[in-house]
This record gives structure tokens, C-alpha cells and sequence, in this order.
């Protein structure tokens, strides 16, 4: 048995209660019930009117084996399990597909009809899966109300990124439903890496040369930060040491926000005590600028500027060289000899493991959502991670880093 499958064991004899919004990823609520089902869940589903122009009642009916809630105001329906009963029915409620609507109409309180009512009545751990067209998601209205139920404690499954429905390529699918089926097994798990603490650095540096002008790379930082939202979501204590980047910090992280290698360097250092797993993905800027210029450098004659650079230290070796230190977990961004230069610097750096990605690849690298992986160990073992959205990704690795070290722990 994978750890994927053991972790559904979580969901054997839990009561979801399932809300489907009016989306064409509606289609895909069938499918999910059955997994849930399959798994020992039991599934209760309740349908907004919109949803039931995408798929009908008679087929969530049909797959949950159980009647199909749709109207508040029922009199048959409050009869059998009136809307309250079911609020206090539910172990977990899941709206799969969630429209932008929807997450409005959560993030405003309202309780005009069956399922926002039960939303607001039941204090069930409560989680959306987020479903719309791409920019109908990067809307700043919709980024607002999610960010407002991320606050009052809502689980955001997804999006993911990909091929839409509309045609659009981009953030707004929903979630797989086998992922989500484990996302939702993860509210009811003791997280894989609860009680642990673990640092980690994202984005790139920059390297002053003088008050208006830096050295710096490509790194997005969203490899790291997806990371450290795994992280959080496998019940660790995340600290973020960032480097400069354009992306929302996970909530439920602690964010130490940074300039240059140096200041990577002071920050994880003073942070070093008590942490269990290291994990750098910062792409630090391998060498800074001798001296910084104090006033701005001006053209001259000669039509040429040399800048004289020295090595900045290297963050991830030095952690590995503390006497005591945690697991250490770097990162090889390669665009040839991938596992060959990620095996060497493995070893030079006296890490516990790297995780390798060829960043010459025109759909994984610094700046894409998604990315594909190969984990290497010191112990030899590997691991190979297909192309797929940085968060998956990032989910996957934690998982395997995490069996990793609590299984070097058990046998310590
Ligand atoms: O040697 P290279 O820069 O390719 O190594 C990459 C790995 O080393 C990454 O994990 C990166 O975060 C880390 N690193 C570091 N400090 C540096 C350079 C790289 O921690 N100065």
C-alpha cells in the first residue's frame, strides 16, 4: 500500500456532505461520490438550482444511493432530514465544484437557498473546491473572497492549472477528484509532518551593485511557496524565509521576507534551532558585487564596466555542515546532465537529499505552474515525479520526504 492509499483510510465511516455548485466541472461530482464511497465515506449530496442544469438530481441520486437535497424550503425534504439535521449530519462538508458565485455568496454570509444555509448553519470543518474560468479565478474580486475564507479557517482544494472547458489555459480547473478525494482525507489525518518545524527558502536574491541597479535570476518562487503551503497542509510549522517575489505567502506559515544571499543566509541561521527539515528551493545568486556603489554608477568614456564579484556563501552547504543540523534538502535546477550535476552536488554539499529539475524543459522551470522532479537520496534511493502543477508536486514530495524521515527517526 502506497501512502496515498493508507492516508484514505482516514475517510472510512466519515459523513461528507457534498455540495455541487452550478459549473461544468458539476459533471465530475458523480465521479467523486463514487471514489468517496468507494473509500468507506458515507455521501449525502446537496444540489444548488444552478447545478442542476449541468447534471441532474437523478444521477447524484443514483450514485449516493441516498435522496438528493435541492430546496430549503421543502416540506417533504425538512420531513425527512430537515436542513439543520443535515447541518449536524455532516463530519465535513465539501462544495465540488465551487463557482466564483458561490465563494462570493460564502464570503458575504448569505443563506438564500439549501446549501449556503447549511454552510453557515453546520460547524463542520467546511472546504471548496474552487472551479471557474481563468480569469473569472484571477479576478481580484474572487482572490479577496478567497482570501477571506482562507481567514475564517475555509480549506481551498485548487485550483489547478490547465486546459479549461472555455479553451483558456491557466489556473482554475478543479481538482482531480482523486485529489481532492485525499485532500479530503488530509483534514482527518494527524498530518504527516505534525509537530515538526520546517524551513524553508523560496524565490531568488538580489545582489545590490548600487542604490537603483541588482544582480538577480528567473526564480518565480513558486516551487518554494508551494512547498511551504504542502507543509503546512501536513501539519508542520513553517517557516518561509523569502527571497523578492510577486506571490501570497501561506497564511498559516510564518514569512521572514529577504533581500540578498546574506540576508537568506542570517535569517535561516537564526532559525536553524529546533528545525527538523531544512528544504532550500531559493535559487540563490551564487555571487554578489565586491562593494555596493553608494551613489548611482554613471556612464563614462571608456564604454565598458567591469564589476568585480565575490562568492556568496552557500546556505544550504553550511546548514549541512552543522554539527547538529536538520534533514537538509536542496535543490539542482538543471538545463543538461540533469541527474549526473544533481548527484555531484548532492554529494559536495553533504545533503540528505535533492530534488532535480531540468529547467531547459518548455513546461516545467522557474517561472511555469508546473514541474516535473526526480528526488535523489544520499541512502541511493530515488524517486521519479511526473509533469504536473507545482502544488501537486510540491504535495508529493512532502509526502515522500516525510516518510523518509520518520522512518530514518523509527530506526535511529
Ligand atoms: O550550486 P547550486 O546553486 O546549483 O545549488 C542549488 C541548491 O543550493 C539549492 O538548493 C539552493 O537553494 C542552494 N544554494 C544555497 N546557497 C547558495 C547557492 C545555492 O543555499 N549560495
Amino acid at each position: 500500500m502506497n501512502s496515498s492509499t493508507s492516508n484514505l483510510q482516514s475517510l472510512v465511516s466519515k459523513r461528507v456532505l457534498l455540495g455541487v455548485t452550478g459549473g461544468i466541472a458539476a459533471y465530475k461530482a458523480a465521479e467523486l461520490v463514487r471514489r468517496l464511497i468507494d473509500v468507506g465515506a458515507e455521501v449525502r449530496v446537496v444540489m444548488t438550482a444552478a447545478a442542476q442544469e449541468f447534471i441532474t438530481p437523478l444521477t447524484m441520486q443514483a450514485v449516493s444511493a441516498k435522496p438528493v437535497h435541492t430546496s430549503l424550503l421543502d416540506t417533504d425534504a425538512e420531513a425527512g432530514m430537515g436542513h439543520i439535521e443535515l447541518a449536524r449530519w455532516a463530519d465535513v462538508i465539501l462544495v465540488a465544484p465551487a463557482t466564483a458565485n458561490f465563494l462570493s455568496q460564502l464570503a458575504m454570509g448569505q443563506a438564500h437557498d439549501l446549501l449556503t444555509t447549511l454552510c453557515l448553519a453546520s460547524i463542520a470543518p467546511l472546504a471548496v473546491a474552487p472551479a471557474m474560468n481563468q480569469a473569472m479565478w484571477g479576478n481580484v474580486a474572487t482572490q479577496q473572497n478567497v482570501a477571506k475564507l482562507r481567514e475564517r479557517g475555509v480549506h481551498i482544494f485548487g485550483p489547478d492549472a490547465g486546459q479549461q472547458a472555455c479553451g483558456d489555459i491557466g489556473m482554475g480547473r478543479m481538482l482531480d477528484v482523486l485529489d481532492l478525494r485525499l485532500a479530503l482525507a488530509g483534514l482527518f489525518e494527524v498530518g504527516v509532518l505534525a509537530g515538526k518545524k520546517v524551513l524553508i527558502t523560496a524565490g531568488p536574491t538580489r545582489e545590490a551593485i548600487d542604490p537603483v541597479r541588482y544582480l538577480t535570476n528567473q526564480s518565480s518562487g513558486k516551487m518554494g511557496y508551494a512547498i511551504a503551503q504542502a507543509a503546512v497542509d501536513a501539519g508542520a510549522t513553517v517557516v518561509l524565509v523569502s527571497g523578492p517575489v510577486a506571490l501570497v505567502a501561506p497564511q498559516a506559515a510564518r514569512t521572514l521576507a529577504v533581500i540578498s544571499a546574506e540576508d537568506m543566509r542570517t535569517a535561516v541561521m537564526a532559525e536553524l534551532t529546533g528545525t527538523d527539515l531544512f528544504i532550500a528551493a531559493a535559487a540563490v545568486a551564487d555571487y554578489r558585487p565586491i562593494s555596493v556603489s553608494e551613489s548611482k554608477l554613471k556612464k563614462d568614456a571608456t564604454k565598458t564596466l567591469s564589476l568585480a564579484l565575490i562568492e556568496n556563501p552557500d546556505i544550504v552547504a553550511e546548514v549541512a555542515a552543522q554539527p547538529v543540523r536538520p534533514y537538509t534538502v536542496g535543490f539542482a535546477a538543471e538545463t543538461e546532465n540533469l541527474l549526473g550535476y544533481a548527484q555531484s552536488k548532492l554529494e559536495r554539499k553533504g545533503l540528505d537529499a535533492i530534488v532535480a529539475n531540468d529547467v531547459s524543459s518548455e513546461l516545467g522551470g522557474f517561472n511555469s505552474d508546473q514541474n516535473a522532479a526526480v528526488l535523489l537520496y544520499s541512502d541511493g534511493a530515488s524517486q521519479s515525479f511526473e509533469m504536473q502543477s507545482k502544488s501537486k508536486l510540491a504535495r508529493a514530495l512532502i509526502i515522500d520526504l516525510a516518510s523518509k524521515i520518520n522512518s530514518t527517526c523509527r530506526n535511529q
